[in-house]
This record gives structure tokens, sequence and C-alpha cells, in this order.
């Protein structure tokens, strides 16, 4: 049987092993940022449909060291036959590469090394070379140096599967879906209680959570996987994941409104709306123009989850005014939210000092390249 590394942001490999674990894929090694499992290609085709943690699924074909190119063109060329995921020569190809603590620096030059070797093998088989096609390429090669240790693999998803599709406009410093997917599930949210987020921006928080709580498949409205051009790619199997997704999806009693996302920004807002009715669960959010500071009362009797991704200095306002919106935070749920959890997504320490509250939970994960914290608030 095939091994898959699922591969996410540095800090979720947890929840990613938990959720692959709930699709009933067998784990086999858990990282940071990724986890591998043992399946058949259903299972694959499984977890690019299903999963709304995971970026990406890789098929990994080859490791070995490399300090220079030809390690790369050698190893590459004698030690794997790349030609067989070409339908014809016809087909598209890219390569992805990254390279970090090695002595192999160049990520160009290793995407390049590693092209040449395929476009050798393939002209050997077929007498003409594939084209190279980064926008919409057939099939994707990634090739990942860490630590002079290379690990080459078959890109099974395509584009990143973080990309639902529903959030077609820009906001600011919006949380990537696959990020909030998983930060909901450090929650430990039951599914019931009501969410709120304060600064909802344009709605990643509580439009994830609506499509979890409809039972809604990321994968299912996509359209198209880098494996449905491969050679071995089997319809019949893939059609029953997809049949599968979508009797997992549950009718939703929407008479108790239960997602709640307020902001400051009525752009941000409105830009929220619309990607909640992309997402069809707009009849399930309510959105409103509030600034932290200036919440009345608590939108719902029922006590739930407050999330919260405030703005970070780096990227936003200054420091300054960062920390006054931290402490408008703390008071407001100091006052309206008592006996809820809150959850603070905080990308800085003298931040998350200003809310004079003190954590009982907290998980590093990194947004954007910002190692951040995940921080659980009993609010008394
Ligand atoms: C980092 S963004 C949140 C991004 C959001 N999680 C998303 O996925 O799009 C921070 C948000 O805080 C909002 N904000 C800033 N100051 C605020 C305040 N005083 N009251 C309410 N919202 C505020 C900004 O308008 C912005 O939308």
């Amino acid at each position: 049987m095939p091994k898959f590394i699922a591969v996410s942001s540095k800090g979720l490999g947890p929840s990613l092993a938990e959720e692959l674990k709930g699709l009933s894929l067998k784990v086999l090694e858990q990282g940071e940022s990724n986890v591998t499992f043992d399946s058949n290609w259903a299972g694959c085709y499984k977890a690019n449909l299903r999963s709304r943690v995971a970026t990406g699924i890789l098929l990994p074909v080859l490791d070995f060291p490399a300090y220079q190119p030809e390690d790369i063109y050698n190893n590459a060329i004698k030690k794997h036959d790349f030609t067989k995921y070409f339908r014809s020569i016809d087909d598209t190809f890219t390569i992805q590469a990254t390279t970090s603590d090695s002595k192999l620096r160049d990520q160009r030059l290793v995407a390049m090394t590693l092209k040449d070797a395929i476009v050798d093998q393939c002209y050997k088989k077929w007498d003409a070379r594939p084209s190279i096609d980064n926008a919409k390429p057939k099939i994707i090669f990634s090739i990942r140096i860490f630590k002079n240790n290379t690990s080459i693999a078959v890109v099974t998803n395509g584009a990143s599967l973080s990309q639902r599709g529903y959030r077609t406009e820009r906001t600011e410093a919006p949380l990537r879906e696959h990020l909030a997917a998983g930060l909901i599930q450090l929650t430990d949210w039951d599914g019931e209680a009501p969410i709120v987020d304060l600064m909802c921006g344009s709605g990643t928080f509580l439009i994830e959570a609506a499509l979890m709580k409809r039972g809604v498949s990321p994968g299912v409205d996509r359209g198209a996987f880098a494996f449905q051009h491969y050679p071995s790619f089997d319809e019949e199997a893939f059609q029953s994941s997809v049949d599968e997704a979508l009797e997992a999806e549950k009718e939703v009693d929407i008479e108790e409104p239960m997602f709640f996302g307020f902001d400051i920004s009525s752009k941000a807002l409105d830009i929220a709306k619309r990607n909640a009715q992309r997402a069809e669960v707009d009849d399930m959010i309510s959105f409103a123009r509030v600034p932290v500071s200036a919440h009345k009362q608590c939108p719902t009797e029922k006590k739930g989850i407050v999330l919260v991704n405030p703005p970070y200095g780096k990227r936003l306002e200054d420091l300054h005014t960062i920390q006054d919106i931290y402490r408008d935070l703390a008071f407001i749920l100091k006052r309206q939210f008592k006996g809820w959890t809150a959850w603070i997504l905080s990308g800085d320490k003298s931040s998350t000092a200003a809310l004079g509250l003190k954590n009982s939970k907290s998980y590093t994960v990194y947004n954007g390249g910002i190692e951040c914290r995940w921080l659980r608030y009993e609010i008394r």
C-alpha cells in the first residue's frame, strides 16, 4: 500500500493527525506540519476531498542526500520512473522546490535539475520533450531539501487545499481557511455551542465552523484535483469517495442563530457576507458592525466560545493601538461573556500581556510564517 504525506502549517500536525484518524485513515507518523498515512488511492481521494486542515497530499517517491545538483539528477534519473505519471508527452508539468538548512540553497537550480532528469527520461521514452506549465500544469512534482535530505513527491491535490473557493475578495490579513479550521479543531468545539468572532474580518472562522456544522466537505465542489490526470486514476473509487462525502452533509435547523461575526470595518463585513453567500452558509451567520469596545450585550443567552484573531502590530496598526484593542477585548470579555471560553490568536507577547488575563492552554502555530500562540481563556 502506498504511503501518503498530508501537509499543513507548522503547529497543525496534531489537528491534522486527529482529523485523518477521524476519516478512518491509518496514521503512521506525525510531525509539526505533516502527517504520514498508509492508504490505497481511495484514501488519498478521501483525504483530498474531506480534510479541512491539510493544504496538500503528497505521494513520496524518492529520498536521498544531495549536496550538489548532480546528486539530484543522478538519483532522479536512475532510481524512479517519472514518466509513469504522464498519460502522454502532451501532458505539461511543473516542479515546486523548497530548500532550507542545506548546501543546495538555490530553489530554482534545484527545480531545474529535477526538471532536466524528468525531461531526459521522457525523451528516452517518447523521443520528445514535455512542456513546463507553471500556471495550469497537468502533473506537479515537489522537491524539498532539508538539512541536505532530499524528498521528491508527486503532488496529488493540485492547487492548495486551503483554497476552498468562497474567498475571492481580499481583506487585510485574512486567516487561511485550513488554519482557521485547524484552530477551531484545537478548541474541541462540540458543534453545538455558539461561536462569536469579535474581529471577524472576512469571516473565515465563522464560515469554516458553519461548514463543519453542515458536514460540508471542502473538496466536493472543487472541480479538479491533480490526481485525476494521473494514469492510475480510478474514477469509480473517486466517485464513491465523493458520494460518501455528500452523504456526510447534514440538514441544520437554523431557528437558533449560533454564529455571530463583528468587526469595526464595514468593508470587511461586506466581504465576509459575500464570502458566506459563496460558501452557502450565509443563512447561518449574523454579521454586524460593532467595534470591540462597543458591545452592549452578549448576542446569545447560551454560553459558547469566542474566537478572535486581532490585528498584528507588524502588519496592521502600530503596537500601541494593538495593545489598546487587547485591553478593550479583555474588558468586553469579562463584562459580556462571563462563563464563556475565549480563544485568541496572538502574534506578539506584549499585546497578550495587555489582556491582563491568564490563559489555561497555549498552542504554538504559524500564520503565514509568523509564530503565534493560540491561547485559551476561561472567562469568569
Ligand atoms: C487580522 S484581521 C482578522 C482576520 C480574520 N480572522 C479573517 O480571517 O479575515 C483583524 C480584524 O480586526 C478588525 N479590527 C481592528 N480593530 C478593531 C476594533 N477595535 N473592533 C473590532 N474589530 C477591529 C479589523 O478590521 C480586521 O478585520
